[in-house]
């Protein structure tokens, strides 16, 4: 049985202040929480103290993104000894905002994606398609590259402890979510990419998440398909309310 991950990966919302009382609130709520691994993704900024406040808690902290290198000239970017000092336990690594607006190719996931491995940090490694591919029937064929290429030479071990999800470009933001049943045929195409790719252990351990307009409504359902063991949520995690229901409901 695969343990249920929920994360909110909260984009470039909220100043230090905000994610912090979000984060006192989360805690007040999940402090001992077993049934579930809950992870928030607040910007660069507010990790930090956010991990201040859930350090002693059962909430886990995560980064947007990150970049390969050790150190050294690269302003503007952020290393995996910076978010390990800070306390991050999972970094999302090729979010479709990144790939689509900010130009990051599938080579550059793997990069990242072998660097957080590397040091310790569980990634998350975002896939999908966009609408047009889906309607021209080459939703696996995209999915196909994206995974062939992000795990490109990783070992078995390594593919084990790394989280996908599966996140339709046309269903993030949109408040239109993928039905559960085209969910689970995305996630069951990769948790078979995975079988051929490697074996059947790593078929059954990795954890793959849906994401794009995950809501407390759609939860439940989208959980109860066989491969989709958790969600990363946007929009609806900005608010703890309905963060908290979709978590309570996830399980
Ligand atoms: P929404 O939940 O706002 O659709 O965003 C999904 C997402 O991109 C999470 O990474």
């Amino acid at each position: 049985m695969r343990r249920p991950i929920i994360a909110g990966n909260l984009k470039m919302n909220k100043t230090v202040e905000e994610a912090v009382s979000m984060a006192v609130a989360l805690k007040r709520k999940f402090y001992t929480f077993a049934e579930a691994d809950i992870v928030i993704c607040p910007p660069f900024t507010a990790l930090s103290k956010v991990h201040d406040e859930i350090v002693d808690s059962s909430i886990m902290l995560g980064a947007q993104d990150v970049y390969w290198e050790e150190d050294g000239a690269f302003t503007g970017e952020i290393s995996l000894n910076m978010l390990r000092d800070v306390g991050c336990r999972y970094i999302i690594v090729g979010h479709s905002e990144r790939r689509n607006i900010f130009g990051e190719t599938d080579e550059d996931v793997n990069r990242k994606v072998k660097a957080v491995l590397k040091h310790g940090i569980t990634p998350i490694m975002c896939i999908g398609e966009k609408i047009e591919e889906r309607d021209n029937g080459m939703t696996f064929e995209v999915l196909e590259k994206q995974l062939s290429r992000g795990l490109k030479n990783l070992f078995k071990d390594e593919v084990m402890r790394i989280i996908i999800a599966y996140e339709p470009i046309w269903a993030i933001g949109t408040g239109r979510t993928a039905t559960p049943q085209q969910a689970q045929e995305a996630h069951k195409f990769i948790r078979e990419f995975i079988e051929r790719s490697y074996d059947k252990e790593a078929y059954l351990k990795i954890r793959i998440q849906y994401g794009g307009s995950v809501k407390p409504e759609n939860i439940a359902q989208l959980m109860s398909q066989e491969d989709v063991d958790g969600a990363l949520v946007g929009g609806a995690s900005l608010d703890v309310n309905s963060f908290s229901e979709i978590v309570k409901k996830a399980v």
